[in-house]
């Protein structure tokens, strides 16, 4: 039940939830590694968590980077992939190559991820995906988002079973409020405040509330198979 001197590996690690889940996992006494696309927002990255921790460029959907970024390790401890995209498809109008990224980077990302990492994995080792409340109740006009979120729970729960002891689990929060609402564009306020609205705490999450489960996930040697919901009670509203 610690992660003093583990290594935790956040694919996604330079923003948001994942930046939030690297902080953490530091105060925990892990060893951590980030990975992200962009290469300046993994120094910024290095630069708030105040450490000299290593960062990676990497995108999850290059399967090749992916399998050579985890032979880079001796072993793994823990696994946290939360790169994930939300695009909207009204109607399936747009060109199904736009609709491709929201698939392939939380469902490809997450099965290259996991397949590079299990051999070097342990029993007492975890793998975390990311997923989100849409997995339960649809984002409409995303659907195919929609459908990467339930994918990924459905995928956690076979790998719970094909990859044991390695735990495998998923964390469903509702909204958080990190960069990732740009994709509202500039309906991201007006987004922010009509769910908040309706939502018994009144307010979005805070990264680091959604960064507490994913340190629960990884720590409980119990907990196997799940998809823990972190959504400000919105899935009852
Ligand atoms: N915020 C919410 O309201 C909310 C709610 C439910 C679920 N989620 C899920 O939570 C996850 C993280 O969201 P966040 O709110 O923490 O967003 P964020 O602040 O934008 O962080 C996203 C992180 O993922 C990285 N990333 C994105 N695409 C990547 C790729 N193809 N390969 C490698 N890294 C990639 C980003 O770095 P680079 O851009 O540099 O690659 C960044 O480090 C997403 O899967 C999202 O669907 C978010």
């Amino acid at each position: 039940m610690t992660l003093k001197d583990q290594t935790v590996v956040i694919l996604g690690g330079s923003s948001g939830i994942g930046l939030a889940t690297a902080r953490a996992a530091l105060a925990e006494g892990a060893r951590v590694t980030i990975t992200g696309r962009s290469r300046e927002r993994l120094e910024a990255a290095r630069r708030a968590l105040e450490t000299d921790l290593r960062t990676v460029a990497l995108d999850v959907t290059d399967e090749p980077g992916t399998r050579d970024f985890f032979a880079s390790f001796d072993h793994v401890d823990h696994v946290f992939i939360t790169a994930g995209v939300v695009s909207f498809d009204p109607k399936l109008a747009p060109a199904t190559d736009a609709m491709r990224p929201a698939l392939e980077t939380r469902f490809l990302g997450a099965l290259f991820a996991a397949k590079y990492a299990a051999p070097r994995m342990g029993a007492g080792g975890s793998i975390t995906f990311m997923s989100g409340t849409a997995g339960t109740r649809p984002i409409p006009g995303a659907a195919v988002a929609t459908a990467s979120c339930a994918a990924i729970e459905s995928f956690a729960r076979a790998l719970a079973l094909d990859l044991a002891p390695i735990r495998v689990n998923t964390i469903q929060p509702g909204l958080v409020d990190t960069p990732f609402l740009e994709a509202f564009g500039d309906r991201r306020a007006a987004v922010i405040a009509e769910y908040s609205r309706r939502l018994p705490v009144k307010r979005p999450g805070r990264p680091e509330e959604i960064a507490d489960g994913v340190i629960f996930l990884m720590k409980n040697g119990f907990v196997t198979g799940t998809t823990l919901t972190i959504d400000g009670g919105g899935l009852l509203t």
